[in-house]
């Protein structure tokens, strides 16, 4: 495997950054994953702007243009010959001695990975669907910008796994679901609308999310973009969340609540399809 690393395609093995690193020391530092199909970035663009909204809003500066940038991510997927997988960005604000404030004359740090995934297995993780746990959203209040500051997205999934999950959904302080530990939640109420909550600095816009919200767009299914409470989504229809890595996924389990018969539904089933058929 290839990794970029600050100007260079270094062996995966022997990619490393510099231990003053503020990545790693502050988690001062933005990312960005892709799925790739067929050799090709998903939704491209839209994470191209929402990497420039995270520099932007933590004035750390862009390491390189966007079509340079572009080149890069080509040719970390050319060299690691993906045709199906993941394409992971990571933006640091550059190594410079320990300090809180911003140190002058520092490069940005930009790492570039990149993995192939088995499209089988996560259709076939899609067809049983997922459970899931619901874990307080004690996350920071600056959800919006996509930071390496995962802590509590950490925290919360282990915790799901050690419960026998794989996911966690956040909840806030009144009861509402926020989004996943790294994907966007939606239900399907019992009048059959899709709610999902609005953006805001409580959650991340995922590319995802445009992305299916554009297809909805073009269907007669209803979309609300408003919040809704772990007893709505107990007894929703359907339950899902959409993220770059696990594309669609339905819910069928709640803290060991089933959902509806406990089996993927129809919407997201079929939300699925569509926004594969649509990244190819
Ligand atoms: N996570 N919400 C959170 C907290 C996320 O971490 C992610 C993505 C999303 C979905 O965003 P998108 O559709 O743009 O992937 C929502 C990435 C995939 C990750 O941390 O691995």
């Amino acid at each position: 495997r290839i990794a970029y690393v600050d100007g260079r395609y270094v062996r995966h093995a022997n990619a490393c950054v510099h231990i003053e690193d503020r990545g790693y020391q502050f988690a001062d530092a933005v990312y960005e994953v892709w799925s790739v199909f067929n050799g090709r970035l998903a939704d491209t663009q839209g994470h191209l702007d929402r990497l420039d909204r995270s520099l932007n809003e933590l004035r750390i500066e862009t390491p390189m243009t966007r079509p340079a940038l572009l080149v890069v991510l080509y040719e970390v997927i050319r060299r690691n010959r993906i045709k199906d997988g993941m394409v992971y960005l990571q933006v640091s604000r550059g190594a410079a001695p320990r300090d809180h404030f911003f140190p002058a004359g520092v490069k940005p740090t930009l790492v570039i990975t990149a993995r192939s995934v088995d499209r089988k297995v996560a259709a076939a993780k899609a067809e049983t669907g997922i459970k899931v746990i619901t874990q307080p959203d004690i996350r920071w209040g600056r959800c919006d910008i996509k930071t390496v500051g995962l802590l509590p997205n950490v925290l919360a999934k282990q915790a799901a796994k050690d419960a026998g999950a794989s996911d966690v959904l956040f909840v806030d302080s009144e009861g509402f679901i926020t989004e996943g530990g790294s994907a966007n939640a939606y239900i399907v109420d019992q009048a059959g609308v899709i709610r999902t909550r609005s953006l805001t600095a409580n959650i991340l816009a995922g590319i995802t999310r445009a992305q299916l919200l554009k297809i909805l767009g073009s269907t007669d299914i209803q979309v609300k973009e408003e919040a809704f409470s772990v007893a709505q989504a107990l007894g929703a229809k359907e339950v899902f969340v959409t993220a770059a890595t696990s594309l669609v996924m339905p819910i069928v389990d709640i803290d060991g609540h089933k959902i509806a018969d406990g089996k993927p539904g129809p919407v997201a089933t079929a939300l699925r399809a569509a926004y594969i058929e649509n990244a190819i």
